[in-house]
């Protein structure tokens, strides 16, 4: 039986590292009946909302979407569909690993470190308004089931996965009380794992560790905000975005993508990266059980990354998005032979 998998090739960059993507998983020999969808602004053109519900509907049923980074307008227009995807399926958790590729030389070598982003709340939840002209308010909201849900998704894939540590990331020297909620439930669920040893650090603090000496970190649990800011400053340690892998994890389902966007600035012309599409694949394979496809992408990546030293330009590389992605196609069938 095919594995069924719902999938938003996105806008910008999307349909080009998607359209790699499904090349490479199919080419791995795992049967799977994609259902694809348009989100974003395409759709809300053609069907008048950017996240219609036929899209919702299809991740429902089968549980498991890979989806492409989707453009949100600055300042003014629609709301961000992937925040909106998020919160309607409660996918509460976003699943971040940070690690280095073989064969990519960087300033720290070996980092592994595991971002865990709670997806649901924060200044994220969208409620702004003008109190009078000139006055705009924001608001933040943290909740303790929000908290205590997401603290428990880091100390229990830290166990499962063998990890050391869970550091939580804050700002309550200021926002007492918001933050201050955060930290604390993360304290009452860290005592329920004696094993696994916690800390905290203050957010503006930890970016600053974070570019000078990594390596103390393991496990970062944060905020919305946070979690999105430090994400993509992490995804600079191991190389760029090109590279970094995600997942929104919830009881309802989870949608695999990558930590990056829409990257205008490249788009339509063969040269974006599809690696971290491709890792947050890898992902997913792993999630439906098909362990030996993940392995074998896994290894051919890395193959072709480090061996034959195809990279796209992001990395260093001359090679466009097609020819990166044939390479990898031709490592599997080199590495299975
Ligand atoms: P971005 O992540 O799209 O791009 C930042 C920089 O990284 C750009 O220079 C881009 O060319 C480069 N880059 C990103 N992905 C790359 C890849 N695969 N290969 C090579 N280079 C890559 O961030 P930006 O420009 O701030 O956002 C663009 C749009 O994407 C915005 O509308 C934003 O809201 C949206 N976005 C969507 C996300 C999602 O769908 N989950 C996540 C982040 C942003």
């Amino acid at each position: 039986m095919p594995h069924k998998v719902t999938l938003i090739p996105g806008d910008g960059i999307g349909s080009e590292i998607t359209a790699a993507v499904v090349r490479i998983i199919e080419a791995s020999g795992v049967e799977i009946e994609w259902e694809s969808f348009i989100a974003g602004a395409e759709a809300l053109t053609r069907f008048g909302d950017p996240l219609p519900e036929p899209v919702l509907d299809s991740i429902r049923r089968n549980k498991v979407a890979l989806k492409g980074p989707l453009t949100t307008p600055v300042g003014s227009g629609f709301a961000s569909v992937n925040v909106r995807l998020r919160k309607t399926l409660d996918l509460y958790a976003n699943l971040r690993p940070v690690r280095n590729l073989p064969g990519l030389v960087t300033p720290f070598g070996d980092l592994d470190l595991i971002v865990v982003r709670e997806n649901t709340e924060d200044l994220y939840s969208g409620l702004e308004h003008v109190v009078i002209p000139g006055v705009v308010e924001s608001i933040k909201i943290i909740t303790e089931k929000a908290s205590t849900r997401i603290a428990r998704f880091a100390f229990e894939y830290a166990r499962r996965e063998g990890r050391k540590k869970v550091t939580a990331i804050h700002k309550a020297n200021i926002m007492k009380l918001s933050d201050g909620l955060f930290l604390d439930c993360f304290r009452k669920v860290a005592a329920e794992y004696p094993e696994i040893e916690a800390d905290d650090k203050i957010v503006d603090n930890t970016c600053m560790q974070l570019v000078m000496k990594p390596q103390q970190f393991d496990i970062l649990l944060l905020e919305n905000l946070y979690g999105d800011i430090v994400s993509d400053l992490a995804a600079g340690l191991v190389g760029g975005l090109g590279i970094c892998p995600g997942a929104n994890i919830g009881e309802l389902g989870s949608v695999f993508e990558a930590v990056h966007g829409s990257a205008p600035d490249i788009a339509g012309k063969n040269i974006a990266n599809p690696t971290a599409l491709l890792q947050s694949g890898v992902m997913m394979l792993q999630h439906l059980g098909e362990r030996q496809a993940a392995d074998l992408i896994a290894r051919a990546t890395i193959h072709t990354l480090s061996e034959k030293k195809i990279r796209t330009r992001d990395l260093g590389g001359t090679a466009h998005t097609t020819e990166y992605t044939e390479a990898i196609v031709a490592s599997m069938k080199e590495l299975s032979a």
